[in-house]
């Protein structure tokens, strides 16, 4: 257990969790893809170099870490990561599009992950390769199986809400379901590459129609939804970022992008702070946890 208090920005909200993306390499190519809001990056964290991060920043009451990408499983030390984040983190988790997962679902439990993210928008051949350009639904579909059998928990899928497409997310729903995972509808936002936007609303109307109750979790304040399928009680959860003061105002989490540089938040790329420089050139411990707070106190609700 950290003992240690969060520190809270100048808005109060307690810093308790880090995003790391661990590399811009990505497998795929999606159409809506925000690259965690980062710009092309310069150079790619060591694992080592990430291990410390991590340490300092279990120094300063952040005490769950998600690893992201790019695709996290595009790194052959993918494990050493994850067993970095496990000696320092209480909660350790993955965002991965799945295609390269089923095969070491396992051993990434093993290592200490705790759960994971799988994106896959659409369960639908064809539009998933529309989506992704690539031909790879069923390697996800097996990755979303090989996840839970391994333990991971919950395995969460990622569907991002396209508003043409209610059929088609409540297949994939449907499916996510059948397999005991938990499916959550991402509202996408207009960052990096995606200059698109789609209405989640209806979306969102025809999930709480058949809702037989609803609750809201602490983290942005997401709605989660329950509804009964074959006979038993289903979650899904709905991630409404934009235009959403309530989603920034619940926000706990620092972002790292996978050059090593601090980020406030996925939006805007203001009060980013480098921290794998001076950690290159020999800072001490302190000077790295004053980079730290430099960037938490950089913090400011996008929407207010
Ligand atoms: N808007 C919302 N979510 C996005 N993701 C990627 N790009 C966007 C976007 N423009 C989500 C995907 C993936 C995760 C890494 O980020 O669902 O699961």
């Amino acid at each position: 257990m950290n003992m240690v208090e969060p520190i809270k920005d100048k808005y109060g909200r307690p810093v308790e969790s880090i995003r790391i993306s661990v590399t811009e390499r990505c497998n795929l190519n999606c159409i809506y893809c925000h690259n965690e809001g980062q710009m092309e990056a310069k150079t790619e964290m060591r694992a080592e170099e990430i291990e410390k991060i991590l340490e300092i920043a279990s120094r300063i009451g952040i005490k769950d870490v998600k690893f992201t990408g790019g695709e996290p499983l595009m790194r052959k030390d993918i494990l050493d990561i994850i067993r970095a984040g496990r000696k320092y983190m209480e909660d350790v988790s993955m965002t991965t599009n799945g295609t390269l997962l089923a095969p070491v679902a396992l051993k990434l439990k093993e290592a200490g992950l705790n759960r994971v993210n799988i994106s896959m928008d659409s369960v639908e051949r064809e539009r998933y390769r529309k989506i992704t350009g690539k031909d790879m639904v069923d390697r996800v579909k097996d990755a979303i199986k090989a996840s839970v059998e391994a333990g991971l928990y919950p395995v969460k899928v990622n569907i991002v809400a396209f508003p043409d497409s209610f059929d088609d997310i409540f297949k994939t729903i449907e499916f996510v379901w059948s397999v005991n995972a938990m499916p959550q509808i991402i509202e996408a936002i207009n960052v990096g590459r995606n200059k698109k936007l789609y209405a989640i609303d209806e979306i969102e109307k025809r999930i709480a129609s058949m809702a037989v109750d609803v609750r809201v979790r602490k983290l942005h304040k997401r709605k989660i939804y329950s509804i009964v399928y074959d006979g038993k009680i289903r979650e899904v959860e709905i991630v409404r970022p934009m235009h959403n003061s309530e989603f920034c105002a619940n926000c706990n989490r620092i972002r790292l992008t996978s050059d090593g540089m601090l980020k406030p938040c996925i939006m805007h790329n203001r009060g980013l702070v480098d921290i794998l420089t001076p950690l290159r050139e020999g800072a001490t411990d302190d000077e790295l946890i004053a980079l730290f707070k430099k960037a938490i106190m950089n913090r400011f609700p996008y929407w207010r």
